[in-house]
């Protein structure tokens, strides 16, 4: 098992696209991936908590936005989005969590990788193109999964009160530190959210279904057999990148024995 894990995380990855809406496991499902490939997640949510947590200009302009559970502008996230991924540990790939969310955003990310493939040469593992993983809950699981969530300040640790409780109510298992509920996670804001994704982030599956590019994994499983779903996608799109980009073409299966 180690010795997968180390050859995983030599591998040419390229970009992961989690898209589900709030609640489906994006960032819970990132996290596993994280550990499993050794690239970064890129949670676009979480760079912006971290705007307003420091109060940037852009963190004050999305704090309002956010607190009413709406997409912050589409220029406002390019480039937050820019900056990071030209990050020297996005270099093998990375996944992103919570973008692209419109359809404009996913038309700038496809534009944004073609001129980065271009800038780096064949060195770039952006040659691989983006793998785009759907999670699809049921609405009542989604509603349950988000009025149920806490997590760790300190460390960043998720939990759920219904599916996966601290070992002691209410403090993290790891540093014990009090857990806290994140403030559009409120009813009132979440169905504003929920609405959102239905009409703003529903066309993005639409845009890479048409591309072939979309691969949908039933989320309303337990969290080991989603892991284990979106695993063997993972490894599939990779075996057909390196398969491609051998000059030989040799099958993958045959390159490893
Ligand atoms: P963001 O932070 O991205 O939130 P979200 O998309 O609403 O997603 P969540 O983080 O709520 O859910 P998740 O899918 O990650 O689920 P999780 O793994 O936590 O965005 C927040 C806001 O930022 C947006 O509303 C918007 O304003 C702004 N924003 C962000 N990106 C933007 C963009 N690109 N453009 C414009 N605006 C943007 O799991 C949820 C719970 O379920 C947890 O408690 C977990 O333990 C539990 N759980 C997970 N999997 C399972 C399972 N299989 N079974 C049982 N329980 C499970």
């Amino acid at each position: 098992m180690a010795t997968e894990t180390a050859n995983e995380t030599a591998r040419n990855i390229g970009p992961v696209i989690l898209l589900g809406p709030p609640g489906a496991g994006k960032g819970t499902q990132s996290k596993q991936i994280v550990g499993r490939y050794g690239i970064p997640q890129i949670s676009t949510g979480d760079l912006l908590r971290d705007h307003i947590a420091r109060r940037t200009e852009l963190g004050l302009a999305a704090d309002g936005i956010m607190a009413r559970g709406e997409l912050v502008p589409d220029d406002l996230m390019y480039g937050i989005v820019t900056t990071r991924l030209r990050e020297p540990d996005c270099r093998r790939g990375y996944v992103l969590d919570g973008f692209p969310r419109t359809a404009a955003q996913a038309g700038w990310l496809d534009a944004f990788l073609q001129k980065t493939v271009f800038d780096n040469g064949s060195e770039s593992a952006d040659r691989c193109p983006p793998v785009v993983i759907q999670l699809l809950v049921d609405y009542t699981q989604l509603l349950l999964r988000l009025t149920g969530r806490r997590s760790c300040p300190t460390c960043g640790r998720l939990y759920n009160i219904h599916s996966q409780p601290p070992l002691v109510d209410e403090l993290c298992d790891v540093d014990g530190s009090k857990l806290v509920i994140r403030d559009d996670d409120r009813e009132e804001v979440i169905s504003g959210r929920l609405a959102a994704y239905e009409t703003q982030t529903t066309p993005v599956a639409s845009y890479y279904r048409e591309q072939r590019r979309l691969v949908a994994v039933n989320a309303d499983r337990p969290m080991d057999e989603v892991t284990a779903q979106i695993f063997g996608v993972i490894d599939r799109h990779c075996e057909e990148c390196e398969e491609q980009s051998s000059p030989a073409r040799v099958p993958a299966a045959e390159r490893r024995s």
